[in-house]
């Protein structure tokens, strides 16, 4: 036997093994395609926060431009006076952000002027939350589709708004993808083992196998949630860049229900400003800040577990134990397949949509010769926070950096080839967040506790026996070695100190062990504020007035494969809903 774990070896053909590769993302357009910046949209509404006002007055004000704020602060500023405020800066212009080859760039930059925060939850898995004007569809792997139907049902949406919601965010951000060769036996392998039927290129959630959209067009440039603001109404819009927001802030209408007034936020220099909503009317604040920044905020500003607020100094406004419950993190496991053919690059394109509850999804890549940064980054590269080779509670910065290290000295041979990845649905298994400190820049203690619910492992257990099908499969066999090839690449990079395959050294190990050990975050986290917990099904907070949350913190389980489009959907949904609401309460009166 080779040195390592192998995950199967029915045929004698190598099938596979989890790494720390970096992914080789480097697109074939890295050549020249910076110049595409000059067709990114300028907003004559966009400022820094040191230009603010002390104090201003808004109809609506929201908290985070991100995936779900940007599409809900354009729909708003049709009819009425919005404040955007976002914490982080542009995208525009940042090639980190805007190029396909750069996927990753942002998260291995862990500068406080990064668009990316990194966090590492209780359960020892690194983690990226985005700080840049955007959100996370600054970050991610572009991948493109909707919820299902029952999904909608199941939130109360009404189902004619919600598709109109996702065009409306198509006809500026999804694109179909140009798929080739890798993720074409990726595709062929998955209905040749039964993932079936064939539902072509669709964004509809749909079991079988599909090819799903993506935010990058066919240049490799990518479109944001940012991009929505092109729809916003420049005269009825400011969004402030650099605007931290650090409190909520509440009053009561002669009442004992506490009301909301309006946020104070800090600029760059650290100068404290404050915005109110319009009184009289049905003005609001809203938070849009992310699974980890949403239920923070409420914290921050006296909303949620009273003993935990207490012992932070924090005067409770609200007694609501469920701020910050319902956490989840699907989890993600891998299998890096060296292929001794050529390899395209590719980002997430191909699904399969398992009756079993597994998400099967891959992304190719190559080494170019030479010392690209390709090598450096990628969803699975070490350099982002990924580390499938040591299990998740060994991963100390120290592990990381050597990993790190040992990559770049690895033989090029061994970055051809590509990743199978599953992402389980729901996922059932749940934890919280809790407050670390007083300080909206820090993050909170997050737990996910993945796979504590044995309906989670067995899941994976069933996806990654897909993966290996997938991988023996007679469309695959153009991009997987033999067994006594494989040795001989083994042998060029056994040697480096890179842990190339997991540590257990025996076959009998489990795949339940294997899903523990090399479980890796697909960045699809959400919770925190949960509807029917925190919020109402119209996303107002319970229990006081004038506040919602629109974002992924409400979701109780993670929309279709991946979540992007649902969150961008939501937030022209909800915006949509706000104003008809108030048309007819306005109407009325
Ligand atoms: C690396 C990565 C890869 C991914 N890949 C995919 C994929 O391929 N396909 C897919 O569908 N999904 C993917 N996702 C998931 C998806 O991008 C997220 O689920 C989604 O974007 C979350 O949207 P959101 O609006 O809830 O939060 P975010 O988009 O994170 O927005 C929250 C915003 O609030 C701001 N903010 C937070 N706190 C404050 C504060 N106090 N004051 C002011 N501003 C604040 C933040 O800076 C941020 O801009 C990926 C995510 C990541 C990180
Ligand atoms: C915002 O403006 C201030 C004052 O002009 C400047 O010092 C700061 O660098 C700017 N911030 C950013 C991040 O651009
Ligand atoms: C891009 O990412 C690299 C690597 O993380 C970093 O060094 C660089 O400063 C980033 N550039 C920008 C414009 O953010
Ligand atoms: C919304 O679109 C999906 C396909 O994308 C379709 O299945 C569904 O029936 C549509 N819903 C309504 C209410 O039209
Ligand atoms: C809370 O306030 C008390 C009294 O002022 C102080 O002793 C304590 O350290 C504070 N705790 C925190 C977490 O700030
Ligand atoms: C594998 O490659 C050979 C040679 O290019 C080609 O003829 C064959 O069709 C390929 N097999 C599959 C399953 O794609
Ligand atoms: C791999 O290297 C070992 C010694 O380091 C050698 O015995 C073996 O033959 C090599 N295998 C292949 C396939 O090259
Ligand atoms: C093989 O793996 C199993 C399961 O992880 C473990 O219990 C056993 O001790 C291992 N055996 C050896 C020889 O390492
Ligand atoms: C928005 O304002 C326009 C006129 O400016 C009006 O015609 C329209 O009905 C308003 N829509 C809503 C939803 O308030």
């Amino acid at each position: 036997m080779m040195a390592g774990y192998q995950v199967h070896n029915r045929q004698g053909r190598y099938v596979g093994a989890a790494s720390a590769f970096g992914m080789i993302l480097l697109s074939i357009f890295h050549m020249g395609f910076y110049a595409a910046s000059a067709s990114e949209p300028t907003y004559s509404f966009m400022r820094n926060a040191t230009e603010a006002p002390a104090v201003s007055y808004y109809d609506y004000i929201i908290v985070g431009g991100g995936t779900a704020g940007c599409p809900l602060a354009a729909t708003l500023s049709q009819n009425y006076s919005v404040l955007l405020l976002e914490r982080g800066g542009s995208p525009y212009g940042n090639p980190n952000i805007t190029n396909l080859a750069a996927f990753g760039a942002a998260m291995s930059d862990l500068s406080l002027s990064s668009p990316s925060q990194r966090f590492i939850s209780e359960d020892g898995v690194i983690n990226s939350r985005a700080r840049v004007l955007g959100g996370a569809s600054c970050l991610n792997a572009g991948f493109y589709t909707r919820a299902s139907p029952e999904y909608v049902r199941d939130a109360g949406w009404d189902g004619n708004l919600v598709n109109e919601s996702y065009q409306w965010g198509e006809r500026k951000v999804a694109f179909e993808p140009t798929v080739r060769q890798w993720q074409a036996a990726v595709r062929d392998g998955l209905m040749e083992v039964g993932v079936q039927p064939y539902n072509g290129f669709t964004y509809d959630h749909i079991y079988g196998t599909k090819i799903g959209g993506t935010i990058f067009d066919e240049a490799g440039n990518r479109h944001t949630a940012a991009d929505l603001l092109q729809y916003a109404n420049p005269t009825g819009i400011t969004v402030l860049l650099y605007a931290s927001v650090h409190k909520i802030l509440f009053g009561t209408r002669g009442t004992s229900r506490p009301v909301v007034h309006g946020v104070t936020f800090r600029d760059s220099r650290g100068i404290k400003h404050r915005a109110y909503v319009r009184p009289g009317g049905a003005s609001e604040v809203i938070v849009s800040a992310g699974a980890i920044g949403s239920p923070q905020l409420l914290m921050l500003s006296g909303v949620g577990p009273a003993d935990q607020l207490r012992a932070h100094n924090i005067s409770v406004v609200l007694d609501q134990p469920l701020v910050g419950q319902g956490m989840s993190d699907n989890p993600m496991n891998a299998i890096f397949v060296p292929s001794p053919s050529p390899v395209e690059i590719s980002l997430i394109q191909v699904v399969g949509i398992t009756q079993f509850g597994s998400y099967i999804e891959a992304a190719s890549g190559e080494n170019f010769a030479g010392g690209s940064s390709a090598r450096d980054y990628g969803m699975f590269s070490p350099k982002i926070g990924q580390l499938s080779t040591v299990p998740p509670k060994q991963r100390t910065p120290e592990v990381l950096a050597k990993a790190v290290e040992a990559m770049s000295a690895l033989d090029a041979a061994a970055f051809r080839g590509g990743f199978i990845l599953e992402k389980i649905m729901g996922p059932l298994s749940t934890g919280h967040l809790e407050l670390r400190t007083r300080d909206v820049d820090d993050n909170p203690s997050i737990t996910f506790n993945y796979f504590k619910d044995p309906e989670d492992l067995r899941r994976c257990v069933q996806g990654i026996s897909t993966i290996e099908r997938v991988i023996e499969s007679r469309s695959f066999v153009n991009f997987t070695y033999d067994y006594f090839s494989m040795q001989q690449l083994l042998n060029m990079t056994v040697n480096s100190p890179i842990n190339l395959l997991p540590k257990h050294r025996n076959s009998s190990t489990s795949l339940e062990q294997y899903c523990r050990d090399s479980v890796m975050t697909i960045w699809h986290y959400h919770g925190g504020c949960q509807v029917g917990k925190v919020v109402d099904r119209d996303y107002k907070v319970l229990g006081v007035d004038a506040l919602r949350v629109i974002d992924g913190s409400t979701f109780n389980s993670s929309p279709g494969t991946n979540p992007q489009a649902t969150v961008m959907m939501l937030g022209r949904y909800m915006g949509v809903q706000i104003l008809n609401e108030r048309l007819a309460r306005e109407g009325s009166d």
